[in-house]
């Protein structure tokens, strides 16, 4: 038995897709070259904006028709964040096609489900784990989804480790924590173990997991925050990179700032969600700080750590955003000289505060020209910082071969700048210094220091 399992969203559903490939191979299975040659397909999907959801319907389509012309029926999975949100309801709207939704909190019961749901098909009917059987996900300590179970980790230079999972913040805007349920903290014994195993098994960079990753409280240290955290994987002999997405501008504390500053290991690289340069807007969106505040938090970081890069997400098009707010979000885009940037169109999505109380009312071609202008905004402030970055060198983590030459490697700057330079398969997993030779938009190219 074969199967094949198709990830869309963020590091948390690549990284749950691990474990479920994990647990897949565990009970049995084997990894499919592609979805035609499984017995199971899982599509673990992302709701986090609505495009990512239609993806699933047209991948849902090409999945039937797979099957009508090469007479396969595949045991057809949908997990992840859709699958949580729309529960049984997707497989009665998917006309049949789905066969089994597994909620976000029981990816470790997908290989007993999809064993009970082979045995009983047809009709697939409704598996969703009923009420008992939906782990309580309001008792962090006795989730039984913790420990995550088995992992079978994709990449062979990066490991993912969840610290948190779930989110209380409600920001107006988000889904998440509708779809991953309330903040639980894993134990700092739990995390440690997995930054172990992932460096056992030859791992080099570990990215530690969460919403808020800095919200971080360990369950079974009372002195273990994030900083603590950080200090703790710092020692894990093997792990060369920490990495670590999200923090959340409010949680950035002096001692954070500290622990990147000092511990070598910990990537001179923050990614700090700022959703808009308005401060009306972003009390709309609940965030909780004021642009000035941001603002003031990026000189704090940049005065403490020269050399750090950081990055952002940003909304256009929330409810409510006049021309006057985009052009805050403008402003400070420049102001701050990001790294990069990941932009969206707000898009309302169920259950959230802004879906409940506020007109989606800036129309989609208003949303469309003002994410061109931030992108292309972020274009030139980008060009100019990989301009500016040839002729230094840097500390580089190969983590790939590009896909256009053999000799050719790419891999991250301690920045989490990506660099392409010529260089022999076996560099895969190595620290080399490259120094920049050439800049694109979203790239740059160098050459190793001999
Ligand atoms: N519409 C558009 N973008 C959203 N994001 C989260 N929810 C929405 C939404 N409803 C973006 C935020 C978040 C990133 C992961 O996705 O910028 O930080
Ligand atoms: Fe969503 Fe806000 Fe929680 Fe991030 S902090 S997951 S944006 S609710």
């Amino acid at each position: 038995m074969k199967y094949f399992i198709e990830t869309y969203g963020c590091q948390m559903n690549v990284h749950d897709s691990e474990r479920m490939a994990g647990l897949l191979e565990q009970s049995g299975y084997d990894p499919a070259d592609s979805d035609r040659d499984a017995d199971i397909v899982v599509i673990n999907t992302c709701s986090v904006r609505e495009r990512a959801e239609d993806k699933l319907y047209t991948r849902l389509g090409e999945i039937k028709e797979m099957g009508r012309d090469h007479g396969r029926d595949p045991l057809v999975v949908v997990a992840g964040c859709v699958a949580q949100q729309e529960g049984p309801k997707l497989i009665k709207r998917s006309k049949g096609i789905v066969d089994l939704v597994i909620g976000t909190q029981q990816v470790k019961m997908l290989p007993m489900l999809a064993q009970q749901a082979l045995s009983e098909r047809p009709p697939a009917g409704s598996l969703w784990p009923k009420a008992d059987g939906r782990i309580a996900i309001d008792n962090p300590y006795e989730d039984p989804s913790f420990p995550l179970g088995v992992v079978r980790r994709g990449d062979p230079v990066r490991s993912y480790v969840t610290i948190i999972e779930g989110c209380n913040d409600f920001c107006a805007f988000c889904v998440v924590p509708y779809t991953r349920g309330h903040e639980r903290m894993r134990s700092r014994a739990e995390i440690l173990a997995d930054v172990r195993e992932a460096a056992d098994s030859g791992r080099r960079e570990v990215q530690l997991l969460g919403q808020i990753v800095n919200h971080y409280q360990a369950p079974d240290d009372p002195s273990c925050d994030f900083p603590a955290l950080l200090e703790a994987v710092q020692e894990v002999p093997g792990i060369d990179r920490i990495r670590f997405a999200s923090p959340h501008p409010r949680h950035t504390s002096a001692r954070l700032i500290a622990a990147v500053r000092d511990l070598p290991k910990v990537c001179k690289h923050l990614h700090l969600p700022v959703q808009s340069g308005s401060s009306r807007v972003l009390a709309l969106m609940r965030r909780r700080h004021t642009r000035e505040e941001y603002l003031d938090l990026v000189a704090r970081i940049r005065a403490a750590i020269p050399n750090v890069q950081l990055s952002t997400d940003i909304i256009v098009g929330f409810p409510g955003e006049t021309d006057a707010d985009f052009d805050e979000t403008l402003s400070l885009t420049e102001a701050v000289g990001y790294h990069g940037i990941y932009s969206f169109k707000y898009s309302e999505r169920p259950n959230t505060l802004a879906a409940k109380r506020m007109p989606d009312d800036v129309t989609d071609a208003e949303k469309k020209r003002r994410i061109v202008a931030l992108q292309s905004l972020q274009r030139s402030v980008q060009s100019n910082l990989f301009q500016r970055s040839i002729g230094t060198t840097h500390e580089v983590l190969v983590d790939a071969t590009s896909r256009r030459h053999e000799w050719e490697l790419t891999g991250r700057t301690s920045g989490n700048t990506v660099v392409n330079f010529p260089g022999p398969p076996e560099w895969l997993g190595k620290l080399v210094d490259v120094t920049i030779r050439r800049a694109g938009p979203n790239s740059v190219w160098g050459e190793t220091v001999m």
